[in-house]
């Protein structure tokens, strides 16, 4: 693991812990809507959060005090908002090295930003662009990590995995989310100066399934493809039969 102390943009001046609210993305947005300006680096982490919201309007669930749900606010007005994929490249390559460096196990990115070991997830990124204009004004980095939590609804339970389920000892969630701030500072720095194209590269040859011959449900029909990497916009290419087709997250979902 990477020293504990907080250094340039996630400094610790500005975590916020809450007891209870209902996502720390909508706390930071409300927040944000307020007249009083937020650092960038900002970060609001939950105890428990009962309303969790992940990709595509659905729930997010987790154990109250036994896992990681927390919100950075980055202000990434450095990039043309028609690159906002390489933002998620960016958050996606630090979760995936923090976890690789904690776990020991490889660990997979299952398009476009689900943390995976083997076919099991272990956290999850839901981002959320404001714009004003052209101007990438600011970005809700929601985070969340199962960590403690060794019991999940049956509905989840066997594609789901968690930090305790795989070192077999409990974890501090306040040290842990330290040095994953120190990760995505890293990556992020890195976006700035960059040196996108290796987080780019790191980023494909994490991907879940690259390279294999699986199912995907394509407009409701089991087709089989080979996932062979993403466009510059984020859309997912799969290979049928040497003929590439390239999707959007509405139009294809894995079948694991
Ligand atoms: C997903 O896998 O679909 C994304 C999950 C993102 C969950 C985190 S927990 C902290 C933040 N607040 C939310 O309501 N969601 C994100």
């Amino acid at each position: 693991m990477q020293s504990n102390t907080f250094s340039g943009l996630f400094d610790g001046r500005n975590v916020i812990t809450l007891q209870r609210v209902p996502s720390t993305n909508e706390y930071l947005k409300d927040e944000l809507s307020k007249s009083t300006p937020l650092r960038e680096g900002t970060v609001i982490m939950a105890v428990e959060q009962y309303a969790g919201r992940g990709q595509q309007g659905t729930a997010w669930q987790s154990e109250p005090g036994k896992n990681l749900t927390f919100s950075l606010l980055l202000m990434p007005s450095f990039l043309d908002p028609k690159h906002q994929f390489r933002l998620t490249v960016a958050i996606s390559v630090a979760l995936a090295q923090w976890l690789e460096s904690l776990l020991q196990t490889p660990v997979t990115i299952k398009w476009p930003n689900d943390m995976y070991v083997g076919d099991r997830k272990i956290g999850g990124i839901l981002i959320e662009n404001i714009l004003q204009g052209k101007i990438w004004k600011s970005a809700v980095v929601g985070i969340g990590i199962n960590v403690n939590q060794t019991e999940f609804s049956p509905a989840i339970g066997a594609h789901t995995a968690s930090v305790k389920q795989i070192l077999h000892t409990d974890c501090d969630l306040t040290e842990l989310m330290t040095d994953l701030c120190r990760y995505v500072e890293r990556s992020y720095q890195g976006l700035k100066n960059g040196t996108y194209d290796a987080q780019l590269a790191f980023y494909t040859q994490h991907l879940y399934r690259l390279g294999e011959l699986h199912p995907f449900l394509v407009d409701g029909v089991r087709v089989n493809g080979v996932l062979s990497g993403v466009t510059e916009t984020g859309r997912l290419q799969v290979d049928f039969n040497h003929h590439t087709v390239d999707f959007d997250i509405k139009e294809i979902a894995f079948v694991i």
